[in-house]
């Protein structure tokens, strides 16, 4: 058994921002399920949206992220997250985030544009935003001496008091397969924070790398939190079209430059379908190329930035260019094709703003949790924002905790399970819940297709269960049961919302009621 002041699961922006804060107060354990730099962080491109030029404001700031949010954004979290932007950015400075500069700009940085934005703020490192914050970060992990870094580890289930049999509502630490040992280890902790990331795979199409299985959200709600929003899922409207090419997303950034959506005939459609055209939030555009591709019957449009100066364009797109280069297309010639792949979590565990859940002593921050910022349609680049100024909060509260003395934590028992007899379970219900969900659980609903989803995970959540119970854990077996338990929120949630609003739009109810509302969820 291990035993750790504080145990952090994930170690993406939210899991790095805490360890950092903590580490000079707590002894801190952080264990992720590949490598330190496996998780969405990594991937970010645009940058992080902060008020950082005097001809900004906290206040447009906050009204551009209600606006985006579709009327049920918490205010009072937008605004302490906002308040805290420029804080959080300086701090990632002070560690030596090497962020693009431009001396013509008044606070020495290039700050882009992407949609939903009336300023340019979004702070950025070309267009690899991610990979260069953690890198930086993640060299201070490795090196602190107060951080115990566990690569390789996936955790399984939180320890509570429930499952102790112990009277309360408060977790101690959680149940972790060492995948390199293939042996299960308890951790024990005073303090537990999920900062798994969100649930991209549940789709079979996403821009997501392969641990976004919503592992947090379902190891949550079974521990007893209640999760909000989760219907709202959020699809980036341009993600690389290409049979060669992994998921590859076409940063916002590029439409916040100048590229213009096209039919392949050349046609611009966007300002038929909102006056900001190109520049409309997120669930605008995603949605008006899934009425164009399937109104011409296309298999994706396109994305052309082709007109600007080739200079320009490979300044501050290099790894776009370069990656679409290799695949044959030169986007300072011609136009990217592109269609929309499930992006963003919008809902998760609910908490408040130090990121405390409804059991004690669990805290959940980053996109598996729901501050209540992206309400129903999260701003571009605040995401990164709410990872950085949660993580401070919830780590100052953590430190601010006396400790209690931990009870006698059982080893994991697997006594009753055998090797797997057969692989096929996992692989053939991997793919047909992500394709289920795509098809049924998409940008466009009805109710129709929400309840044949639903019962295809119902009897998936079956098969799982009964697999789950009779073989020893492994990591696929580990995310599906995640994945299966996600979809299942996603489903209630949005059979739960009668309207149309933000990221889930429903045929059936295509109206917006006058007074909006998060959907909350809570386990029995
Ligand atoms: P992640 O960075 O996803 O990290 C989660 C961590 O948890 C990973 O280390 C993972 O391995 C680990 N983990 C998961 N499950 C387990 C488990 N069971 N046990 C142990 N470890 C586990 N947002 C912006 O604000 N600006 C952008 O420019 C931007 N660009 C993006 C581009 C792409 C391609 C993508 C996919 C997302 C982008 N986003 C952007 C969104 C943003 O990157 C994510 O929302 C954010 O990084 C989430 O951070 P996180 O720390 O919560 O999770
Ligand atoms: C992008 O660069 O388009 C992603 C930005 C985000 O998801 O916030």
């Amino acid at each position: 058994m291990l035993k750790f002041d504080v145990l952090i699961i994930g170690s993406g922006l939210a899991g790095m921002t805490l360890a950092l804060h903590l580490a000079e107060k707590r002894k801190v354990g952080l264990i992720t399920k590949c490598d330190l730099l496996d998780g969405s962080s990594s991937y970010a491109q645009g940058g992080i949206a902060a008020v950082l030029d005097t001809e900004d404001s906290v206040e447009e700031h906050i009204r551009d992220t209600l606006i985006a949010g579709g009327g049920i954004c918490n205010e009072n979290t937008t605004r302490f997250i906002v308040e805290h932007s420029s804080e959080a950015i300086n701090w990632l400075i002070a560690l030596g985030v090497p962020f693009t500069r431009d001396e013509t700009n008044r606070t020495g940085y290039h700050l882009t544009r992407e949609g939903g934005h009336s300023h340019r703020r979004i702070i950025h490192a070309a267009d690899a935003t991610g990979a260069a914050v953690t890198s930086t970060l993640g060299l201070k992990i490795r090196a602190h001496p107060n951080i115990t870094l566990l690569e390789e580890h996936i955790a399984i289930d939180l320890i509570t008091s429930r499952k102790l049999g112990i009277d309360g509502k408060r977790c101690f630490g959680a149940y972790a397969l060492d995948k390199s040992a293939d042996a299960v280890v308890s951790i024990a902790a005073q303090s537990t924070i999920i900062a798994s990331g969100g649930a991209g795979k549940v789709y079979l199409y996403t821009t997501n790398p392969n641990t976004a299985t919503g592992d947090g959200i379902a190891m949550g709600w079974r521990a007893g939190c209640s999760v909000g929003n989760m219907e709202f899922i959020q699809f980036h409207p341009t993600t690389l079209y290409h049979s060669h090419s992994e998921s590859f997303l076409i940063s916002e950034a590029v439409r916040g430059e100048g590229a213009i959506l096209r039919l392949p005939d050349g046609t611009r459609f966007m300002p038929q379908h909102d006056p900001r055209a190109e520049l409309a939030p997120r669930d605008i555009v995603a949605r008006a190329i899934d009425f164009e591709m399937k109104r011409h019957g296309l298999d994706c449009v396109h994305l052309d930035i082709s007109y600007k100066p080739a200079e320009f364009i490979k300044e501050h797109f290099p790894t776009i260019y370069a990656h679409c280069l290799d695949l044959g297309i030169d986007i300072t010639r011609e136009p990217i094709p592109v269609v929309p792949a499930a992006h963003y979590t919008c809902g998760g565990l609910i908490t408040d703003l130090k990121g405390r859940t409804d059991v004690d002593g669990l805290y959940a921050v980053g996109e598996a949790a729901c501050t209540g910022l992206h309400g129903a349609n999260r701003l571009a680049s605040n995401s990164l924002l709410e990872c950085l100024v949660i993580g401070k909060a919830a780590a100052e509260d953590i430190i601010a905790q006396r400790d209690i003395a931990l009870p006698a934590i059982p080893d994991w028992d697997d006594s009753r399970v055998t090797d797997p007899d057969e692989s096929v379970v996992i692989s053939h219900n991997w793919d047909e819940l992500r394709r289920a969900m795509w098809d049924y659980v998409g940008i466009v609903r009805t109710n129709k297709r929400l309840e044949r989803a639903l019962n295809r995970i119902k009897l998936l959540t079956e098969e799982i269960n009964e697999y789950y119970s009779h073989f020893h854990v492994s990591n696929d077996l580990i995310e599906l049961r995640n994945l299966v338990q996600t979809a299942e929120l996603i489903v209630r949630s949005a059979l739960a919302r009668k309207e149309s609003r933000g990221l889930h739009f429903s045929r059936d109810f295509p109206d917006t009621l006058p007074q909006g509302k998060e959907t909350v969820l809570t386990p029995e």
